[in-house]
Parts: structure tokens; C-alpha cells; sequence
């Protein structure tokens, strides 16, 4: 069969799922629809990673009494879709861990709120979210600590200050996945990760005076990789099977971090956890 004579059934049919996402909101049976059937499994999915104690949003989402006192905010924020956070245009492709709510769920929503937010049956509530504590892939191989606590002071512009962590490998590495684990989220706005096998990040911070060196924009320099991004609600993951990157056996890690004051002082220890792979990428056949 000719290859154009599969074109546009193809493209229909990987149009298909992206306009049936956003179709347009059927609203439900009146009175229906309640808070532990209907609206709490999209809440724990896709709001309480980052609306719980500890993590960047500012109120916590876990209960019906949570959602319930902040609901006129919910149906705003969700029918603007400044909320969950998520700036990708729909209709160019799926991403993976996408945030984007459907306007079915957008529509749950506002209607649960104009029918006066039943909260429903116990029964029907799902089990509450679980989050990981401490690494996300579990105990790395290499865990890289800064050396000393940096102070962010209390007042004053955002900091960029690099760190610099010497790797000290015997050997060449092949690495599967890097976690970032913040020192303090109340002050971390993002880090970039970098290696350099060319000592150059050592120098800058023996010269600047202080824990790692100050550095607007990149590390100062251009370096030898780029390991991973962090921000938060960002999840690291591992590369897949057969893929590894190599990791030289000169490599120092430098962090870039971007940190903001909080409005008083604040002291962070950021940790660097590596995942080794024994097994070097698949060969091409
Ligand atoms: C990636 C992290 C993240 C996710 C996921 C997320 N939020 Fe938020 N949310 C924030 C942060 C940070 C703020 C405070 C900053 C702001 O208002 O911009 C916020 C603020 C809000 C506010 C107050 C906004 C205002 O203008 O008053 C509401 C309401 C809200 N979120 C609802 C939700 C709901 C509902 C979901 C899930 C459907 C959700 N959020 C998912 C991070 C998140």
C-alpha cells in the first residue's frame, strides 16, 4: 500500500484523542456528584503533590474540608487553567506526567461547587495519596553532600550561587538516573546540574571568598555536561533500559541554584544522589 493512503486515516486517528480530551463538559445528573467519588481522586492526582505540608504551595489540598474552604478559588483557578501549573499547548503531542486537567474534570469542578459541594459517601473516598520520603529512586549509589551549610540571607535580591561537589570516582561510571534533594524548600527556586572534567569549577570557588561562588545565568563557564534540572513538584527518573550516560572518573558536579529570600535568614545543605548502571548502553545490532 502506498504510504500517502495511510496519511490521513493515521492522522485522524492520532487527532482522535486529543480533541475527544477537550470535548466540551456534559454536566452530570444534577446533585450527583460529590467530593469522595467524584472530585477527590482528580485533587489527590493532581494538586496534593505540591499542595501538602512541606512542599511549594501555600495551603495543603488532602481533605474535603481543605478543598471545600478554598473551593470559589479551585473553579477560578482551574477554568483559567493557572492551575495545576502546566504551560504546554494541548494538541502537539502527548507529554509524559502531563498536569493538564480535562475540561470534563474542569467542569466537575464548578458544578460540584454550584450544587453546594456534597461531600458523599466515606466508603467511596479513595486512600489518601502516598508520597516518598527522603529519595525518590530510593538509596543512590553516590549520595554528593554540599560541604558546608551556604546562608541565604533574609532580605535582599534572589542568589545564583554555584556549589561545587568533587566526585572523586575511581573509574568511569555508567550513570542511569541523578536525584536533586533541595537543603531548603522554603528558599530553593530551582538548580541546574553540570559536571566539569576540567578542574576549571575548582578554581572558581578557591577564589571566591565563601561556600561555592556567586554566577548569574550558567556556571561561568561552558562545562563538560549537563546532568538534570530541579524545581519543584520536579521528579527525577531514570534513563531506560540500554540507555546509560558516561560518567568520566574526573568529573566534579557543580549545582547552579537559584535561591530567593525568604524574609529571614535560612541556611541550605543541598544533596546530590547518583544512580549507577553495571551494564554499559545496548550495542546497536
Ligand atoms: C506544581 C505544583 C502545583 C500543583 C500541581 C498545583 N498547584 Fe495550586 N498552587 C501552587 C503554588 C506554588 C501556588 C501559590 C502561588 C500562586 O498562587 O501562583 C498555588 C496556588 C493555588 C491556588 C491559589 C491561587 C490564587 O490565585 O489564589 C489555588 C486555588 C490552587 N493552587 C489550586 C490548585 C488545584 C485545584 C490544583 C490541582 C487541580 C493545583 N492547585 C495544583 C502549586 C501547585
Amino acid at each position: 500500500m502506498k504510504v500517502q493512503k495511510l496519511f490521513w486515516p493515521l492522522l485522524l486517528l492520532l487527532a482522535a484523542p486529543m480533541f475527544a480530551a477537550d470535548a466540551p463538559y456534559v454536566p452530570k445528573p444534577a446533585g450527583t456528584l460529590t467530593f469522595n467519588k467524584d472530585l477527590a481522586p482528580i485533587v489527590f492526582k493532581n494538586c496534593a503533590i505540591c499542595h501538602r505540608p512541606g512542599e511549594v504551595a501555600p495551603f495543603p489540598l488532602l481533605t474535603y474540608e481543605d478543598v471545600r474552604k478554598k473551593a470559589r478559588g479551585i473553579v477560578r483557578v482551574t477554568e483559567e487553567r493557572y492551575m495545576p501549573p502546566w504551560h504546554a499547548e494541548p494538541g502537539f503531542g502527548e507529554f509524559k506526567d502531563s498536569r493538564r486537567l480535562s475540561s470534563e474534570q474542569i467542569g466537575m469542578f464548578r458544578q460540584w461547587f454550584d450544587e453546594g459541594m456534597k461531600p458523599g459517601r466515606p466508603a467511596d473516598l479513595p486512600p489518601p495519596p502516598k508520597f516518598v520520603e527522603g529519595w525518590m529512586l530510593g538509596q543512590p549509589d553516590l549520595v554528593l553532600k554540599m560541604p558546608q551549610l551556604f546562608t541565604v540571607p533574609a532580605e535582599g535580591p534572589d542568589v545564583y550561587q554555584c556549589f561545587v561537589l568533587p566526585m572523586n570516582l575511581k573509574e568511569d561510571k555508567y550513570l542511569n538516573a541523578v536525584e536533586f534533594c533541595p537543603g531548603n524548600r522554603r528558599v530553593a527556586h530551582h538548580a541546574l546540574l553540570f559536571t566539569d572534567v576540567t578542574g576549571t569549577v575548582r578554581q572558581f570557588d578557591a577564589k571566591d571568598p565563601g561556600v561555592g561562588y556567586r554566577s548569574f545565568g550558567g556556571v561561568g563557564f561552558k562545562p563538560s555536561a549537563d546532568l538534570t534540572g530541579w524545581a519543584p513538584s520536579n521528579y527525577p527518573r531514570r534513563l531506560p533500559d540500554g540507555v546509560v550516560r558516561i560518567l568520566k572518573k574526573e568529573s566534579d558536579l557543580v549545582i547552579q541554584s537559584h535561591l530567593h529570600p525568604s524574609s529571614k535568614p535560612e541556611q541550605s545543605q543541598s544533596q546530590v544522589g547518583l544512580y549507577f548502571s553495571s551494564k554499559p548502553a545496548n550495542e546497536s545490532p
